[in-house]
């Protein structure tokens, strides 16, 4: 199916567009009363996962009520421990927890690669669905973590604002953490690969927690992992989001992926100094949304400026909040969506 707008994948491959696509990370979310209409249908979080119905519903709901460039799959990045064998539970006000967690190499025999049959089949169900309900009218995103985002949660077992006792183990033994990061690595392998056989267009990996490490602990245990992936993966464009990763520019456009995205704390300019050439994605601070209209539109054309014409994927610096009104966002984009080149 041809796509009728492709503006994402244009600015990945380095073609002309006359103005940059725009999309919202955690675009399909609490901040719509329709997402949360459909959350109170399925019962739960972890319930509209598992109902490729439902996931394809609240992943249309972006493209059909607020008018995004790209759909991104509904899921988690936590589908893929459970499919390893680490099963989660998603609770009300304290986020996602592990009833048990890795906390040594014995444990991660008892790890294995996602199955035929696995929990990751109901998010490759809801792509297809999805793809054949877009009918072309814009490009799916598909998603993974990256591997040490998802070790941070296995090993941490929830939440946390330190992550500290996933980070001792990168120092107490590191090569238990090698060993956790490749089985993760190779499982996040086989999961892009399903995701492209099912049809997304476009990969984004997000290294939520890279800003937890120093640079040198992400050179180590983060870096390694996320190349691995990308040279594995091929055949659709590839985004690495690494949060708080400002420290390691270069290194992440010297990745082989077609872009790289920028949360609100990085400087495009610099940005475009280290990766000279490359497409990059971001970055508005979401909390810009809190502010009246003039003020979104002043500071979307200011970051609109910013960045290279033709070389932009706009987006916000990190998901949009569950408190922000859907007007304010529909602000944001329509001002994206109105720039001309
Ligand atoms: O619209 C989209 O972006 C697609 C769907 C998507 C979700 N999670 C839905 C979601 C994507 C791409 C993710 C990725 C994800 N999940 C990340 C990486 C992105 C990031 O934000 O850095 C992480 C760290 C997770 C793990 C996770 N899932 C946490 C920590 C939480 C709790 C925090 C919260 O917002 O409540 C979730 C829950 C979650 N994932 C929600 C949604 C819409 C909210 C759940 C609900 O409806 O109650």
């Amino acid at each position: 199916m041809a796509l009728q707008n492709d503006l994402i994948l244009r600015v990945a491959r380095g073609e002309s567009v006359e103005r940059p696509p725009v999309w919202m990370m955690r675009q399909a979310g609490r901040y719509l009363p329709e997402y949360r209409a459909v959350r109170a249908r399925a019962g739960s979080f972890r319930n509209m996962i598992a109902n490729p119905e439902f996931a394809a519903e609240v992943t249309l709901q972006p493209i059909d009520l607020m008018g995004t460039d790209a759909a991104i799959i509904f899921s988690d990045i936590l589908v893929l421990p459970e499919a390893m064998g680490l099963p989660y539970v998603m609770e009300e006000q304290r986020g996602p927890v592990f009833p048990e967690i890795i906390s040594g190499t014995p444990d991660i025999e008892k790890l294995h690669l996602p199955s035929a049959s696995s929990n990751l089949n109901d998010t490759l169900e809801a792509i297809q669905i999805v793809k054949e309900q877009l009918s072309g009218r814009v490009p799916l995103l598909g998603f993974a973590g990256a591997p040490w985002t998802i070790f941070a949660y296995m090993t941490e077992g929830k939440g946390s604002k330190t992550f500290s006792r996933a980070k001792a183990h990168l120092y107490q033994n590191p090569a238990f953490a090698h060993a956790l990061l490749d089985k993760i690595t190779d499982a996040t392998i086989i999961y892009l690969t399903q995701q492209i056989e099912a049809g997304v267009d476009m990969i984004q990996i997000f290294d939520s927690w890279a800003g937890l490490l120093s640079r040198d602990a992400w050179l180590r245990f983060s870096l390694p992992y996320i190349q691995k992936i990308c040279n594995a993966i091929q055949g659709v464009p590839k985004i690495i989001f690494a949060k708080g990763a400002f420290y390691a520019l270069k290194e992440l456009g010297e990745c082989d992926a077609q872009v790289i995205g920028l949360d609100w704390n990085m400087n495009p300019m610099e940005a475009k100094k280290q990766i000279p050439g490359k497409a990059l994605q971001g970055n508005l601070d979401p909390c810009v949304l809190y502010g009246d209209e003039a003020e979104i539109r002043r500071q979307t054309l200011q970051m609109l400026s910013e960045f290279e014409p033709g070389k932009h994927i706009v987006n916000l610096g990190h998901g949009i909040y569950p408190d922000i009104q859907p007007d304010k966002a529909r602000v944001f984009l329509e001002t994206v969506k109105s720039y001309r080149y």
